[in-house]
């Protein structure tokens, strides 16, 4: 018996689903007879790539945890005092085992599909009842991407919302006390809107400036002063100013709140409450503000409605007005935000409750004022007078300062004025602190004593501390101990589908496999407790991941270099088309501004055109779901001398490769524009193709989509864009890259994420695909995506209509299916959608591209077996369709129109529906082994909209509501 050595385990071989002879069955199923001849037949020869990828071989789990370990270890890990937005943190292990590290969260998707996602609405309720109560607001949003995105969204909506009298007003204020990252970002958001930003001291501004309407203060300030803003904000309300509060949430817990201080907005970031620093992200940003303006507020809102039965439930509220992405009159382009990561700032909140916060928020600033007491034995001057944790430092010693706590592995804040900024944080310790003033005394030459208090009084004044209560609900005031939170933890959990239940076949969405082994490194210290300012001698693992990522997808995009600051795919499309507005302007082009959008589009490209200060013109598609090229030509030569780009999805969102796409991006460029390409299907280019060879100048990827970044349950994202050569000066800067905004010349790019990297923490995750992958791997994907794909829509076939396909009848990698008949029967998509939950299956993307139709994209990683599963459901859905179309079922009350069915309803006594429960429950027989069981029943939209609740009530204060 002869031992194949080499004969490993191979990475590959677990992503993918299959195995050859199911691949034979399918292949047979879709009429090719082979996976390359499927391929020939599905993508134009075109545009197909000539060579393989060039890629590093391929590595096992083992292997690649080995190596990564090595990159891990050349980040150093310094004790962080720079503070300015970004703190150490301690998640509590009970979170980082059950939410940061459980599939059942990190899995799911955004909470559309409500029924099966009241787990993680009810802990974006508690975000939003966290921050309402912390900040002292009306309302709150289920988390933004930053505290400078938030930031710059308050810009925008107070534009949107200024009063009659200010219509003409376009000056935003800025105080210098904010944090840089936050002026960069908002410099950037302005300049395209034709916002003017204008940065100084607050108590210098003059409010009666009629061109004024806006401001924003930071609270605590960036230099740690905690400044008492009633006054100013009582003024600039008297000259009919709006004024936004950035605001340290924790801080909150001490003092007066922005709210109580009349502030008409307050964001910030709730990354200190237990979500690790990750060199920058990913965090929860949030936006709270007064009730008025809820339809203007960026970002999704988690409301409280009822079920069928009349039970509470919770939803996406507004949602019809996605008031934020609606195409061209778009004020935001949000889209994926930071669930994840503010379902962990809430179970935190709910872990510590009120007492456990003020008590981590008075350690916090114990420490500082014995820091402080201390500090000034030695001669150095404290510039804050009033301070929660942060202090700045007069000092002629900075230089020394900065090399002797680095020989002691210490970072603290340096100056551009050359004062020192010193943080504190959850993390540290009295010990710690005392390590610390030992390097201020050793460098100022102290020899005397240290008196060292063992408690101090704070120096808050009295007028600064908060009187109001909050934390009041019972949620946050139960699971104080390990086993009541994992309990909590877990009710939720399971009342969540996700990939750890069935697959999610939702186009454009890529739910594909989130390997373990790709999440793994992403929590190691090395990787999480990174402050994005850290020295660069610190961050050699991080630079090697970044520089290698940077690479690898250079190769796979065909691009000259990529930008990882989007820390979403619409902020990666904004950053694109900076990047293109940039370039034009160098060329002497300013004037170039039109955007040429197919109707196919997602909504977030026309929002982010908006915002990049372009005009879009929507061109028609055709029949057949491909892009109208003549109407193309004529609007593109129509448009020829203003003409700035076109954003084309490809392949598009009707799930086919236009074949045109080449001659398309021809007639761009021979007009002189650019071609934004977005990358969210690039699932189905990967090594067959590629957005550079198809003549795309600029593209953003879907880390989270593509390279296996979780979804998050509504996010963490990941959007880097890759360009072509000549746009690689105009890729985003960053005021730690030493470029001030305010020197940014016309044809520079500014910052479009609070941090250098973006997220750089999940950057891993996608690192660990590609390098587990490899070339062929990887190819192999795309080309099982293709594969499963056509083998659903031919199984579909006899039973569904499939509205778009290529020219050989295939489809790309996912197919739009189409239930608009269904409707004369009174079946509409939705009923479909909610029916599969019954079944135990999310539904496919609902209505979009198209009205009434659902988008299916099952992705390379599900097996034979559980695609037989899902195109099972669907048949047997379709027959139960066809039962009310002919009269055998109920026109209302059948299995469709009362679907989602929950287990109160099938138990319920006084069962009276013309179906059986077995027919309501186990329509098809493996469900009585496996049953996933949704915790309401069909949500009320209208009733959530109309009674709009987006905080925690005690259920008993709903019922009177109700
Ligand atoms: C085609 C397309 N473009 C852009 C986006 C926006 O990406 P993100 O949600 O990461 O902002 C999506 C998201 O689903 C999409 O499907």
């Amino acid at each position: 018996m002869k031992i194949n050595l080499q004969n490993q385990d191979l990475f590959e071989n677990r992503h993918h689903g299959k195995d050859d002879e199911e691949l034979q069955g399918m292949l047979d199923v879709v009429g090719a007879s082979s996976l390359d001849e499927l391929i020939d037949q599905t993508l134009p020869a075109t545009i197909r790539l000539q060579k393989p990828l060039n890629l590093p071989s391929p590595k096992t789990e083992q292997a690649f945890l080995k190596g990564i370990k090595k990159i891990a270890r050349k980040n150093l890990l310094f004790k962080s005092y720079i503070g300015g937005g970004y703190y150490d943190t301690i998640t509590p292990n009970v979170i980082l085992r059950n939410i940061l590290e459980n599939p059942a969260w990190y899995t799911a998707y955004t909470p559309y599909q409500a029924e099966i996602a009241q787990g993680r609405l009810e802990m974006l309720l508690n975000f939003q009842t966290l921050v309402t109560d912390l900040t002292g607001m009306e309302i709150a949003n289920g988390s933004l991407l930053d505290e400078a995105t938030a930031a710059a969204e308050a810009m925008t909506m107070f534009y949107a919302v200024k009063p009659a009298a200010k219509k003409q007003a376009n000056t935003f204020f800025v105080s210098e006390l904010c944090h840089p990252q936050t002026i960069d970002l908002v410099h950037t958001r302005a300049t395209p809107v034709g916002i003017k930003v204008v940065v100084g001291d607050h108590t210098q501004v003059d409010l009666q400036d009629e061109s004024l309407y806006g401001a924003l203060l930071q609270y605590p300030a960036n230099n740690g002063e905690v400044i008492d803003y009633t006054d100013f904000i009582a003024q600039a309300h008297e000259a009919n100013i709006l004024v936004a509060t950035a605001a340290d949430l924790l801080s909150l817990a001490l003092l007066k709140s922005p709210g109580e201080m009349g502030a008409d907005a307050v964001v910030g970031s709730s990354q200190r409450f237990g979500v690790p620093m990750g060199y920058g992200g990913p965090h929860a940003a949030f936006f709270a503000t007064r009730a008025e303006y809820k339809r203007s507020l960026p970002g999704r809102i988690i409301g409280v409605s009822v079920d069928a039965e009349g039970n509470r439930a919770l939803r996406m509220a507004l949602q019809t007005r996605e008031q934020h992405i609606r195409r061209e009159k778009a004020t935001s382009n949000i889209c994926t935000a930071q669930v994840l990561l503010a379902v962990i700032a809430a179970g935190y909140a709910v872990y510590h409750g009120p007492e456990g916060i003020k008590n981590i928020a008075l350690r916090v600033h114990g420490l500082t004022q014995l820091f402080v007491n201390t500090i000034t034995q030695f001669h150095y001057k404290v510039l804050t007078d009033q301070y929660f944790d942060t202090v700045t430092i007069e000092t002629p010693l900075g230089p020394k300062l900065k090399e002797q706590a680095e020989k002691w592995g210490v970072n603290l804040g340096y100056n551009k004025n050359g004062t020192v900024t010193v943080a504190m944080d959850e993390a540290k310790t009295f010990s710690d602190v005392i390590d610390l003033l030992n390097i201020f005394a050793e460098v100022s030459g102290f020899s005397g004593e240290m008196v060292i208090e063992e408690e101090v009084e704070s120096g808050l004044a009295e007028s600064l501390l908060r009187q109001s209560p909050y934390l009041t609900h019972p949620v946050f005031n139960t699971h104080h101990t390990e086993h009541e939170m994992l309990r909590y933890l877990k009710v939720l959990e399971n009342k969540d589908l996700s990939l750890v239940h069935s697959m999610i076949s939702l186009g454009s969405c890529t739910m594909k496999l989130n390997a373990t082994a790709e999440m793994i490194p992403l929590t190691w210290p090395e990787f999480a407790n990174i402050h994005p300012f850290a020295p660069t001698a610190q961050v050699g693992g991080y630079a090697q991941l970044i520089i290698e990522l940077n690479a690898w997808l250079c190769e796979i995009t065909g691009f000259a270099a990529m930008s990882f600051q989007p820390n979403s795919g619409a902020q990666g499309e904004y950053a694109g088309l900076m990047a293109i507005r940039a370039y034009h302007a160098s060329r002497g082009d300013q004037h170039r501004n039109v955007a040429l959008i197919p109707a196919s589009a997602h909504g977030t490209n026309p929002a982010s055109a908006v915002m990049a200060g372009m005009k879009v013109v929507v061109t028609k598609c055709d029949q057949k779901g491909n892009i109208d090229v003549a109407d193309l030509k004529a609007k593109a030569e129509l448009h020829a001398n203003n003409l700035a780009c076109l954003m084309v999805t490809y392949p598009s969102t009707h799930g086919v490769y236009e074949e045109s796409i080449i001659e398309i991006c021809e007639v761009i460029h021979s007009h002189g524009g650019q071609v934004y390409m977005d990358g969210a299907n690039m699932n189905a280019q990967v090594g067959l193709t590629s957005p550079a060879s198809i003549g795309a100048d600029v593209c953003h990827l879907n880390l989270h989509k593509t390279f296996c970044i979780p979804h998050g349950g509504g996010g963490p994202g990941v959007g880097p864009i890759g360009v072509a050569e000549h746009l690689v000066p105009f890729l985003p800067s960053h005021v730690s890259y030493n470029k001030l905004p305010e020197h940014l010349e016309d044809g520079q790019a500014g910052a479009v994420s609070a941090a250098p990297y973006g997220s750089a923490s999940i950057l891993t995750i996608s690192y660990a695909y590609i390098a587990m992958m490899g070339a062929e791997g990887l190819t192999n994907a795309t080309k099982l995506a293709i594969l499963n794909a056509n083998y659903i829509k031919e199984r579909l076939r006899e039973h569904y209509d499939v509205l778009y396909t290529g020219t050989n009848g295939r489809c790309a990698h996912e197919m739009i299916l189409d239930c608009r008949a269904f409707k004369a029967a009174g079946i509409e998509a939705e009923d479909l959608a909610k029916r599969l939950m019954d079944y135990g299956f999310h539904a496919p993307t609902l209505s979009f591209p198209v009205a009434g139709t659902l988008m299916i994209e099952p992705t390379e990683s599900e097996s034979k077996a559980e695609l037989d599963r899902f195109c099972d459901t669907m048949i047997a859905i379709r027959q139960e369709i066809s039962e009310v179309q002919n009269g055998e079922a109920d026109p209302k009350d059948n299995v469709l129109k009362n679907a989602p069915h929950t287990m109160r309803v099938v138990m319920d006594e006084a069962w009276a529906r013309s179906y059986s429960r077995e027919k309501a429950v186990f329509p098809l027989p493996h469900l009585r082994f496996n049953k996933f069981w949704p915790s309401v029943s069909r949500v009320d939209s209208a009733y959530g909209d109309r009674n709009l609740i987006c905080a925690c009530i005690p259920v008993e204060a709903y019922a009177e509501v109700e």
